[in-house]
């Protein structure tokens, strides 16, 4: 066991989340890779983030945009090779950057070996039991297992037919009929994920996002759940667990991965997406034996209101607090509405899950504004951040995606009631003039690029004072130099219902988010603001200031 404390890096890091789709496409497909990640690595020094995470690149059939892994220790030939990732591993490494993969353990793609396997299998085999397959129900068992509904859409369920022709088993799949899940109690799937993290820390990345980490175990009897399971929370409803989310047993996964990622030089980690709420039920994935980190989503999904965000961040500072973990915080990723679009819908509005043509639109002013706020008041927190590719330059949602287009299978299987995440998933901006804004040498683009995108592109930003690229530039740089992520808060009496302010450190910080402006106290110093003061002293309506303390 390495037990050498170290820098700690993570408790302070601002993590940027690469969808390496959507990133940089070097060979022009219109799907981006890793050579083009890796060219593009400057970029994150530049911006002046700690380390990066990918999302998945691994061999697969791309249902769920590789969510869906065929084969956890390969390079997808659409993103590369094995030798760019190794490549992309030492160049961030060379740069001063940290590399974080994605872990996909809850589910496999149907066309990983294992499920492949299991289909030709017989009932009650050893490969059948790598997964849930159970028998139906009803005379014929041509009724589900039971009535769970899957995350995309639809039953949770799929029958497949028999080697022999028969209409057959069924076996689960809490996302897409393309992921079934894993079966997580079968010793063999304990031991081979193990193998797959020895695979990834060898190569040398720092560390894995895991995906769906409170999915894996499912209460034992299948018990029927009366309830959509779309919102993926853990803390069920009426007081009771969902049997599917966030089960005791899960922690026993990740106390073993925390000894194996322990066994090696330079503080590897772990974090965890897991849609868990209370914040004290996810503070469990972070005791000092498990994860390093969870995103806090519960902050994702707070309003746009002084007591809501005062609440929310109190709340997990306690939380983890509680088991010596750092809290992180996070506003966008590949997965929700991005941030400069949902804080122009009128506040207290549910997060939609997609938004399309004929939908209700955001206010784009107020939402980048009110962005740019939640930003620098993110960045001045205490704990680790995410940021999500795209947002340092203001980057809205694309809202008018024409659904042909749409290839999140969230919009198929809800039968076209939501329209899901491709809106987030759009390659983003490098050069206003280039074909498909510099993100690949050619046109093609995997998801349509909004016409407007070219006053967003990194070009038309880098250097232009109070551009949003510049205001992130500044937030980071004085974040690091003030230390502000292993700071510590302290909260000020707030001003009615509408400011939120605290001290970190050096700094003290204040949002108003009411109507009305407010006036600094005689001989504020002003550090930084998400906008301009038009009037000196006076802070207007939505936006966040950092003032010396
Ligand atoms: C969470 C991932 O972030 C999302 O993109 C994916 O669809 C599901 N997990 C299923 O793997």
């Amino acid at each position: 066991m390495n037990t050498h404390k170290g820098s700690e890096w993570w408790r302070h890091a601002v993590i940027y989340q690469v969808y390496p789709r959507s990133w940089a496409d070097s060979d022009g497909d219109g799907l981006g890779d890793l050579p083009g990640i890796t060219g593009r690595l400057d970029h994150l020094v530049e911006l002046g983030v700690d380390a990066l995470w990918l999302s998945p690149f691994y061999p697969s059939p791309q249902a769920d945009a590789g969510y869906d892994v065929a084969d956890y220790r390969n390079v997808d030939p659409i993103f590369g090779q094995l030798e760019d990732a190794d490549k992309l591993i030492g160049e961030a490494h060379s740069r001063g950057l940290k590399l974080i993969v994605d872990l996909v353990p809850n589910h496999t793609s149907s066309a990983h070996a294992w499920f492949q396997e299991a289909l030709v299998a017989e009932k009650g085999s050893p490969a059948r039991n790598r997964y849930v397959f159970r028998d139906g129900k009803g005379a014929n068992g041509d009724e589900p297992p039971n009535d769970w509904s899957a995350v995309f859409g639809g039953s949770a369920w799929q029958r497949i037919t028999e080697p022999d022709g028969t209409p057959g088993q069924w076996y689960l799949h809490l996302f897409d009929p393309a992921q079934p899940d894993l079966n997580w109690d079968n010793p063999e799937i304990r031991a081979d994920f193990v193998t797959t993290l020895r695979f990834w820390l060898d190569r040398g990345v720092d560390g894995f996002r895991v995906d769906v980490a409170h999915g894996l175990i499912k209460q034992r009897d299948l018990a029927n759940w009366e309830y959509p399971i779309h919102g993926a929370t853990g803390d069920g409803v009426e007081g009771r667990r969902a049997p599917m989310w966030d089960q005791d047993e899960v922690h026993e996964v990740y106390r073993q991965w925390r000894a194996v990622l322990d066994e090696y030089e330079g503080e590897r980690i772990l974090v965890a997406e897991a849609w868990v709420q209370p914040a004290e039920r996810l503070a469990a994935y972070v005791r000092p034996d498990e994860m390093h980190q969870a995103f806090n989503f519960e902050y994702l999904e707070a309003h746009w209101t002084a007591p809501d965000q005062h609440s929310v961040i109190s709340r997990s500072l306690a939380a983890n607090d509680s088991v010596g973990a750092p809290t992180t915080w996070v506003l966008s990723n590949h997965d929700v509405l991005r941030h400069a679009s949902r804080l122009g819908l009128p506040v207290g509005t549910p997060r939609p899950d997609g938004i399309g043509i004929g939908d209700a639109q955001p206010d784009p002013v107020l939402g980048l504004r009110r962005g740019r706020a939640a930003t620098l008041l993110m960045l001045s927190l205490p704990g680790g951040a995410y940021l999500y590719q795209g947002e340092e330059l203001g980057l809205p949602e694309h809202m008018t995606m024409p659904d042909e287009a749409r290839q999140d299978p969230t919009w198929e299987r809800s039968s076209h009631e939501r329209r899901g995440r491709d809106g987030c998933r759009v390659p983003i901006p490098w050069e206003a003039d280039a074909p498909s804004y510099g993100f690949g040498p050619t046109d093609a683009s995997w998801l349509p690029q909004p016409r407007l995108w070219a006053e967003y592109a990194l070009d038309r930003q880098r250097g232009v004072a109070g551009s949003t690229y510049e205001l992130y530039r500044e937030t980071l740089r004085r974040r690091r130099e003030l230390g502000l992520g292993s700071g510590e808060l302290i909260w000020h009496d707030s001003t009615g219902n509408s400011v939120l302010s605290f001290t970190n450190g050096g700094v003290r910080v204040l949002t108003n988010f009411g109507p009305d402006e407010v006036t600094l106290p005689e001989g504020a110093e002003v550090v930084l603001t998400s906008h301009p003061l038009e009037t000196a002293g006076v802070v207007p309506s939505d936006v966040t200031v950092w003032l010396r303390a």
